[in-house]
């Protein structure tokens, strides 16, 4: 089967639990129904896949890696929504329908977003059938270190400082880290940290999942200048428009292809024998590079 397959079957079977979560936790409030709209709405939920993938391999149970799944898409949500807020990227569409703010309202669409994140605390301190505390208490820290002021939280912040003025390659790529790669770094590795994996796993586990948030963010500015608002779902060409500090501005696309192309080629030699064991981890990192949407 292939990696589209494979995301995609994941995909329906986890919008059908996530919205069964959502009806279930959520109620007919406008606070309810902006959260709702917000994160139940065609994401292509590449990190529950990557949860999933990293779930069978460090063996932890289903409710546990669906549970911290959509703890991930809650966060991702909630960061989707204030990203496009007039106060920062300002974009009316997301996933091809009106942004949470453009649909309800601006104060609504702030509220929704804190309001989803602290569902996704909620869901993993309340929700996971794991019994040890030490590796639940582990998790949750770090889940609060990777979206915080030390990461996605920065990592936005930096990008909003960056506009319209010249910004070497060390600190886009920093900024990457941290508004992108850190989450997916967290999608990968939670299930092992949660499953009390050996530290070699766990580092392994967080540095694949931070490369791989490192090519979607690199790949997500490519799509931003050729793609069409019918594949995006989400208005082309605003990195341009609004002055953004991209990689692919500051180098041009070939070197920023083949950057990524050298980053997967040293990770694969650096880790040979997990990936010659786990070979649908490199199919995944070429998928990166070569998504569409
Ligand atoms: C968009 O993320 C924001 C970035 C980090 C590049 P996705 O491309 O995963 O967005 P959805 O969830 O599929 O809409
Ligand atoms: C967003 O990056 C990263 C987040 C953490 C939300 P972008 O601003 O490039 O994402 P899009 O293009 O609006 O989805
Ligand atoms: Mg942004
Ligand atoms: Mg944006
Ligand atoms: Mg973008």
């Amino acid at each position: 089967m292939n990696l589209n397959t494979l995301i995609n079957n994941n995909k329906n079977h986890f919008d059908k639990k996530f919205k069964e979560l959502l009806n279930n936790n959520l109620d007919r409030s406008i606070l309810s129904k902006a959260m709702f709209y917000g994160c139940n709405n065609g994401g292509k939920r590449i990190r529950p896949f990557l949860v999933n993938e990293a779930s069978k391999l460090s063996n932890i149970n289903r409710n546990d890696s669906f549970i911290i799944a959509a703890s991930i898409e809650a966060i991702h949500s909630y960061s989707l929504i204030h990203d496009d807020l007039p106060s920062m990227d300002n974009d009316d569409y997301r996933r091809g329908k009106l942004s949470t703010h453009k649909k309800f309202n601006e104060a609504t669409a702030i509220l929704a977003g804190d309001a989803l994140h602290d569902l996704a605390f909620a869901l993993l301190s309340g929700n996971l059938k794991n019994d040890n505390y030490k590796s639940k208490l582990e998790l949750i820290n770090y889940l609060s270190l990777c979206i915080g002021h030390k990461g996605l939280a920065l990592g936005q912040s930096l990008d909003l400082e960056f506009e319209n003025k010249k910004i070497n390659k060390s600190k886009i790529l920093n900024m990457y880290i941290n508004k992108t790669g850190k989450l997916f770094e967290f999608s990968f590795s939670a299930p092992f940290i949660l499953a009390n994996s050996k530290k070699s796993d766990i580092l392994f586990a967080k540095e694949f999942g931070r490369l791989f948030g490192l090519i979607f963010q690199v790949v997500d500015d490519l799509i931003d200048e050729i793609g069409t608002f019918k594949k995006i779902g989400k208005t082309p060409g605003k990195d341009i428009k609004q002055g953004k500090s991209t990689l692919l501005g500051l180098i041009g696309e070939k070197k920023v292809i083949d950057m990524c192309n050298n980053k997967i080629n040293l990770f694969i030699k650096n880790h040979r024998v997990i990936l010659n064991r786990n070979p649908i981890l490199i199919t995944m990192l070429e998928y990166g590079m070569k998504r569409i949407n």
